[in-house]
């Protein structure tokens, strides 16, 4: 039967390291709170201005999935770019990702799926390769949080918990009856918690979509209901892994690595606990990130390959959740 593997994994990371002790200049924050509640210590901010736009640093974490897929640009049938944080509020950018890869004329689509939106994209991927539609896809995960967030103590709640990067990943087609590949994808969403993280405008809710009074507002700024959207979190990350075990008839302690969407280090913990796997099996980076939404994922799958995390033959479970609420889980093969 048909599968999907990926075949090729990269990561970008803007240089600028902003601290926590960087942020305390700038709102009434501590390094100690935002240590204690998040485990975070510093985060990346791209360099906009010269040009690092979420589409270019999906682009330069394309070109080393690329690389290690042995592929090249031309080989690529199609685009997944999954982001909230788009070059620009339409055209999509994978559309715009193509200008960075010179690859034109193939389809492009963006997925707005906040933190699940890479495990979305996955998925999609997984299902068009599944149908024989194509062969080698393309999916990125890529954020510039830095432009839109509020910097200042009134929005201090969010603005320490994000930071910009970029992870993608080659998915091609699989023959081989080795066992090999995505066993399964399970995507969920709950529209009724939609306003408990989000932000308001731009959007054609508002005519126009941005004005004087609504940038007066703060509406342009993400909100979130932290607690409310922490207790869910811990709820449905574990739920969403058990649902793919279940699936695949696998058994927890078969799992070699879960690679949960890095929110909180206090999440991943309280999941880890609730699943009772040792600290080593579930992965975590966010002290170096901050929280990179849609590309803290696949940015995690760079980073544990390199360390050695994954092998070929092993059983790896990637778990989202996030604005939406949406929330998501893949189940691979290695
Ligand atoms: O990736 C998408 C999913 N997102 C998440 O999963 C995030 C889930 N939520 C969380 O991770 C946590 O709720 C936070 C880290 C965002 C906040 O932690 P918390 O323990 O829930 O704190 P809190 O919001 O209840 O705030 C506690 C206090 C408040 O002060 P008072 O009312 O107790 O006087 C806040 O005003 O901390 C204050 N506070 C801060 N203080 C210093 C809020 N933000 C900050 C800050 N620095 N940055």
């Amino acid at each position: 039967m048909r599968k999907s593997i990926i075949r090729g994994v990269g990561r970008y990371l803007p240089e600028k390291v902003v601290t926590n002790f960087d942020l305390e200049k700038m709102m009434d924050t501590s390094d100690q709170w935002i240590r204690e509640r998040t485990g975070i210590e510093e985060r990346r901010f791209a360099d906009v201005e010269n040009g690092e736009t979420t589409s270019y640093i999906g682009a330069q974490a394309a070109k080393k999935a690329l690389d290690m897929a042995g592929l090249k640009p031309s080989d690529i049938d199609f685009i997944i770019f999954a982001t909230l944080s788009p070059d620009y509020f339409f055209p999509g950018s994978g559309c715009l990702l193509q200008e960075h890869l010179e690859l034109f004329g193939i389809g492009a689509m963006d997925i707005r799926n906040q933190c699940t939106g890479f495990v979305y994209g996955l998925a999609t991927a997984d299902q068009f390769i599944k149908a024989g539609m194509y062969n080698n896809i393309l999916v990125v995960g890529a954020e510039v949080h830095s432009s839109g967030l509020n910097m200042t103590t009134e929005g201090r709640d969010v603005a320490v918990l994000f930071g910009d990067g970029a992870g993608a990943v080659v998915v091609s087609a699989h023959e081989d009856n080795d066992g090999r590949g995505i066993l399964s994808n399970h995507l969920h969403a709950d529209g009724r918690f939609a306003r408990e993280l989000w932000v308001e405008s731009p959007g054609s809710r508002y005519r126009p979509y941005v004005s004087e009074e609504i940038l007066k507002s703060g509406k342009v700024y993400p909100k979130m209901n932290g607690r409310y959207v922490f207790k869910h979190a811990v709820t449905r990350f574990p739920e969403v892994i058990l649902e793919a075990l279940e699936a695949a008839g696998e058994k927890i302690e078969n799992v070699d690595l879960v690679i949960p969407h890095q929110a909180n280090q206090r999440i991943t913990e309280a999941v880890q606990m609730r699943l009772g796997l040792p600290k080593e099996k579930v992965f975590s980076n966010i002290h170096k990130y901050g929280n990179t939404t849609a590309a803290s994922i696949p940015i995690a799958m760079s980073e544990a390959l390199e360390q050695g995390l994954i092998k070929e033959g092993n059983l790896i479970c990637l778990a989202s959740f996030g604005s939406g609420f949406t929330w998501a889980s893949s189940l691979i093969r290695w």
